[in-house]
This record gives structure tokens, sequence and C-alpha cells, in this order.
């Protein structure tokens, strides 16, 4: 089987994550915090080492201001919610996914309002369209870092500098950049930073972090047991434990060190340029078919080694389907739950056939999808 489906979850894991979850499972077992034996104490090492891991990622930032999440779903959410009253307003863009969409949705029913800004039919995003829709209530603007639909990456340090500027908070939605590509949050001036564990930084499933800026204050959205401060009926003020109430998934942190362990000794900047050359390729062979339209970006030398194409006359869910069950191609079809995204891209409501690419695809599976997806459009014209 050839998988092309990175952007909604790496595979293969590397062996490491695997043995680090078993090892946790065989060896650690303990409750991290809940404790003062030795497994207990060994598991709080586990989640200690993961965050320090993610703050080394992420520029040596300060690990306490990482917060252990499910998913970037949740971290999205937190800080969402964390962060807005009732009042302030939020700008964002339309090449967003559901987990910015819909939170901010849902929160105009509590005073919060959100404008947002139409990116180019190629997904493109220009700053100079930011500052038109900043009000006094703007409080924070929300980006996706690289889009799960063309793969274009956004210009995340401009709109940091421009936030800055004009005194608003920035959120990051690094859902498809983390483990992609370098992300400095200080030098970029991300405020917030929200980033899964089980896609570019090849950890498992349940796994997934918020990065706050240290000085910017948040309302934990849960409360309950964290370990500390037991003779307390009051929510820990101290981070991370007051945004970590109940038990974390400690063997998916224990595999997601792993994962960033084997993401540092690929080196980000090779995985980048391996990911991106993998998609130059699968864009320059698809581009000689008759018939096929790919979007995003024409450059294809910058982004996050993901593609989104139609062959015409073709439904994008039959072609998923051909690659799946006659080539063994593993890729996504539809709207990868980002419809703003694909009414941008002027792909709704039908959506593309998405192929996304990991540290492990080679230039061999992208002939192989070329030459799958060539088969395709000559069986059809027959
Ligand atoms: C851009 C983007 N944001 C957010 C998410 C949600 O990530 P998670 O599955 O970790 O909640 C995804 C998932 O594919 C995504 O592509």
């Amino acid at each position: 089987m050839i998988y092309l489906d990175n952007a909604a979850t790496s595979f293969p894991k590397p062996k490491q994550v695997i043995d680090a979850v078993a090892h946790y499972f065989n060896e650690i077992g303990g409750n991290p915090g809940r404790a003062a034996h030795a497994p207990a104490r060994e598991a709080g090492r586990v989640i200690d080492r993961t965050r320090r891991s993610l703050a080394n990622l992420l520029g040596n930032v300060e690990p306490s201001r990482i917060l252990c999440t499910p998913s970037t779903t949740v971290a999205l959410n937190l800080a969402f919610k964390g962060l807005l009253q009732a009042g302030d307003h939020v700008v964002t863009t339309s090449m967003e996914h559901n987990s910015v969409m819909r939170p901010l949705r849902g929160l105009q029913k509590l005073g919060i309002s959100h404008s947002q800004i139409p990116c180019s039919p190629s997904g493109e995003l220009d700053p100079s369209d930011i500052p038109p829709l900043i009000r006094p209530q703007t409080r924070l603007i929300a980006l996706i870092h690289g889009s799960n639909v063309t793969g274009n990456l956004m210009p995340v340090s401009e709109v940091g500098k421009m936030a800055r500027e004009h005194g608003i908070l920035l959120l990051v939605d690094a859902a498809q950049a983390m483990g992609r590509i370098p992300i400095d949050p200080q030098e970029s001036n991300i405020d917030l930073l929200a980033g899964p564990g089980h896609k570019g930084l090849l950890g498992p499933m349940g796994t997934g972090f918020l990065y706050v800026r240290p000085g910017l204050e948040l309302e934990p959205l849960w409360e309950g047991g964290t370990g500390t401060y037991s003779e307390s009926m009051e929510q820990p003020e101290t981070w991370p434990e007051r945004f970590e109430s109940g038990t974390l998934n400690a063997p998916g942190l224990a595999g997601l060190a792993a994962g960033i362990a084997e993401v540092q000794k690929l080196g980000l900047e090779a995985i980048a340029t391996h990911e991106q050359s993998l998609i130059e390729s699968l864009a320059a062979g698809l581009s000689q078919l008759p018939g096929i339209i790919l979007y995003g970006s024409p450059d294809k030398s910058s982004c996050t080694g993901t593609l989104s194409f139609n062959v015409q006359e073709l439904d994008c869910s039959e072609v998923a389907h051909i690659l799946d069950t006659a080539y063994a191609i593993a890729v996504r079809s539809g709207l990868h739950c980002a419809p703003a995204a694909h009414r941008t891209i002027n792909t709704f409501p039908h959506g593309t056939v998405r192929a996304s690419v990991g540290p492990y695809n080679t230039q061999e599976d992208i002939e192989t999808l070329v030459h799958a997806v060539s088969e395709i459009i000559g069986f059809r014209s027959r």
C-alpha cells in the first residue's frame, strides 16, 4: 500500500514511536503526578520530556507554556474559549479548517464576532487585506499556517508583525506545518500556536498541544484533579497543570517524544525539502496528463507536502476509490473538513483529490500515483 494521506495522520509511525508506547505500557504504567511511587514518578518524567521536546522544537520556548491536549482541535478550542470574551472580534481567513470555523461560529452566540479575509482562488492570503478588517474590538487574528487543502504556506511572520503593530494577538493553527517546516513563535510574533502530535511529529493519535506565550493569561476550560495542590478546592494557578486536569495520554506522549526525536534526527529542513520535492514532482507529473486541474499556488517549491487535484469530468471520490481499490494508493477526497477553503478555490461542494506525503514517501510512490491517474484517465476516455 502507498499511503498518501499524511495530512490526516502520518503513517507509518517510526518503530521508535511504537516501541516507546509499548515501553510505557510494559515498563512504566503509572499515572503521572498521581502518586509518589516509582511508576508515577517515571510517568511524570515522560510527560516532562515530551513537553521539553516540543518547547525545544519551537525555538526553546518556556516548557510550562506548552499545554498537552488530545488534538489540535482541542488546543484551538482552548485558545478561543479560554481567551475571548463577549464583545471581542476575531479576524480569520477563508482558508481555515472547521476546527477554527466551527468554534468561531459557536462563539457568535456569546457575542464574539469574526470577519473572514477572502483569499485568492489559489488560496493565497494577501496580508494587506487584514488592516481594513481591524476594529477597536479586534483581539485576535486566527491563521492557518499551512493549508490542508492546497498545501500553501501562509505569510505567518508578516501577519505576526502586523498583529504586533496593531496590538492584536496571533493564534496559529499549525496542524499541517508542525514537524514539516521550522517554526519559531518568538521570531514570528506568534502568541498562541495549536499543533498535533500525530501528523508531522509522527506521534500517536490522541496527542496535541497548545503553546501560549509567557505573560498571556488564559482561562482553563476544564477543571479537576491535577495531582498537585490536592488540599485546595480551587483550580491551581500554576502552568501547565492549570490546563491539564484529568489523566493525560501518557503512553501517547511517550510515543510523541520518540516521534519528535525522529523528526529532529531527520532534520526539519531536510523533511521540508524532501516533501516539497515530492510535491513538485507530483505537480509536474500530473500537469502532463489531459484533463487534470491542480489547485493552490502554482509555485510548489514552498508547501506543506500536500497537493489537491481533480480529473475533469470525474468525481474526486470516484478517483480516490479507484486509487484505493485498484492501485492500493490511499489518498483523501472531498472537502477535508474545510468547506470555506473549497469555496475559496471554487471546488465546493464536491472537493478535490488530496495527496499528502510524509518523510518516508519516495519519488517512486509519486511516479506510481501519476501512472495510476494516467491509467484512470485513459480508461475513462476510451
Ligand atoms: C489545518 C488543520 N487544522 C486543524 C486540524 C485538526 O487537527 P486534529 O485532528 O489534530 O484535531 C486539521 C486536521 O487535519 C487540519 O488539517
